[in-house]
């Protein structure tokens, strides 16, 4: 059986496609029981049809979407254009033509995911997107597939291969910001504009979609705090090293008795955890659950060919749903009512930064501010900030986001003190 796809963008992940379907052929052949075949891409522009014909990508381009929509052997649209428009626009389009898609596009399937796993459902079609989180990591079909029988309680994730690198290459290697962010756009990790990627908004849409596979809750991406790697200075580097932490980008899912929590920040890893060992463009979710207990799945998170085998993943089932004729199953059937926490339900340590002159008495004035909160310290670290200041480092016992939310804004309103960074610190 010959399954016909057409491809919506011929871009960094899309063209790593055919060298899976040449190199993978009789594979793909054998286990699936079909032959893919491109048969219409679609581009912007002739111009850009020309270059890539030029280029020795003999396909059909077209420009126009209704070529693709009205071509009734075309079975599975591969939306790989990104962002919001017009990719929605024309999932939208072909799923309502009964074609089946497949997407990468996490930015879309976090904010409209819910619109469009609907309308799949209406036309009896299957919206798959393995490739939306964490790249080449099979991570959403292990969720929704082989955790069936477990509970998850948490969920932390390094998502972001652009901020991994770019941190990876500024701990190790003493590489500047701007020389680590270059470097990630020109090995194709990073988004064309890259302020999703260092401001923790791409790894939040990747939260958004864990939270559907690993807690069955669709929850509005507004309600996921983020924060990203742009706000972590030299100093924080540093001494987190000092105390025996790496600073990642993590996002935290937690299902507490009152709803879920989500969240994408900075955090400091402890050295001996296993998401402090996930270094360069490499990902990883950390799962905790009550049957399982702690498992770590790790992979490249972006990058051509990693994120075209977890498109092809997606093809290949849909293919074969085609071949054996079968009811078309929901890419995630976990669905429960969304529920958000109670702020007091969740906690953590935290790292504080904190500016304060360098006379005597700071710190136990310091510390009386976070007694006022009943906040113990953990561990605390003193050194020279600039001139006539001291910069204060504290990590502190488990406190819930009332407290923090509470000393944040001692810290703030006091004169004494200058608040220069805040990060979760993880448990070992
Ligand atoms: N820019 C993304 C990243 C690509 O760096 O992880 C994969 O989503």
């Amino acid at each position: 059986m010959v399954v016909k796809i057409g491809l919506l963008g011929f871009g960094t992940v899309a063209s790593g496609i055919p060298y899976l379907l040449k190199e993978n052929y009789s594979k793909i052949a054998t286990l699936a029981g079909i032959d893919i075949e491109i048969s219409k891409v679609l581009v912007r522009s002739m111009d850009e049809a020309n270059r890539l014909v030029s280029q020795g990508n003999n396909y059909d381009f077209v420009t126009a979407i209704d070529d693709i929509l009205s071509d009734d052997e075309i079975t599975i649209v591969v939306e790989l254009m990104g962002r919001i428009e017009p990719a929605k626009t024309y999932i939208s389009q072909a799923l309502k033509a009964g074609k089946h898609v497949v997407s990468a596009n996490k930015d879309l399937i976090a904010i409209h995911g819910q619109e469009l796993i609907a309308l799949a459902q209406e036309n009896n079609v299957m919206f798959a997107y393995e490739a939306a989180v964490a790249g080449g990591i099979p991570i959403l079909r292990t969720l929704s597939e082989s955790f069936t029988a477990d509970k998850i309680t948490r969920i932390l994730g390094v998502l972001n291969g652009t901020s991994n690198y770019m941190l990876t290459k500024m701990v190790e290697e003493g590489w500047t910001y701007e020389k680590a962010l270059s470097s990630a756009q020109a090995l194709g990790y990073a988004e064309s504009d890259p302020t999703n990627d260092v401001e923790g908004i791409d790894a939040a849409y990747k939260v958004a979609i864990l939270s559907q596979f690993g807690f069955g809750m669709a929850i509005d991406f507004d309600s996921i705090e983020h924060r990203g790697i742009n706000i972590i200075k030299s100093n924080d580097v540093a001494i987190a090293k000092e105390l025996g932490y790496v600073i990642k980008l993590v996002g935290d899912l937690q299902e507490t008795h009152s709803g879920i929590w989500a969240e994408v920040v900075p955090t400091l890893v402890p050295v001996s955890h296993p998401l402090a060992a996930v270094n360069d463009v490499m990902n990883a979710v950390f799962v905790e659950s009550i049957g399982i207990g702690q498992s770590m799945y790790y992979g490249p998170g972006a990058g051509q060919k990693p994120t075209a085998t977890s498109v092809m993943a997606d093809i290949i089932q849909i293919s074969r749903y085609l071949v054996d004729g079968k009811a078309i199953k929901p890419f995630n059937a976990y669905v429960r009512p969304s529920q958000m926490a109670k702020a007091e339900e969740v906690s953590s340590a935290y790292y504080f930064a904190v500016e304060a002159s360098d006379q005597p008495g700071q710190l136990s004035h310091l510390a009386q501010l976070f007694e006022e909160q009943a906040i113990s310290f953990d561990q605390v670290l003193q050194g020279k900030a600039d001139q006539g200041k001291a910069l204060i480092t504290v990590i502190t016992h488990t406190i819930n986001r009332k407290q923090l939310a509470d000393i944040m804004l001692a810290i703030e309103s006091s004169e004494a003190f200058i608040l220069e960074n805040c990060f979760k610190v993880l448990g070992e």
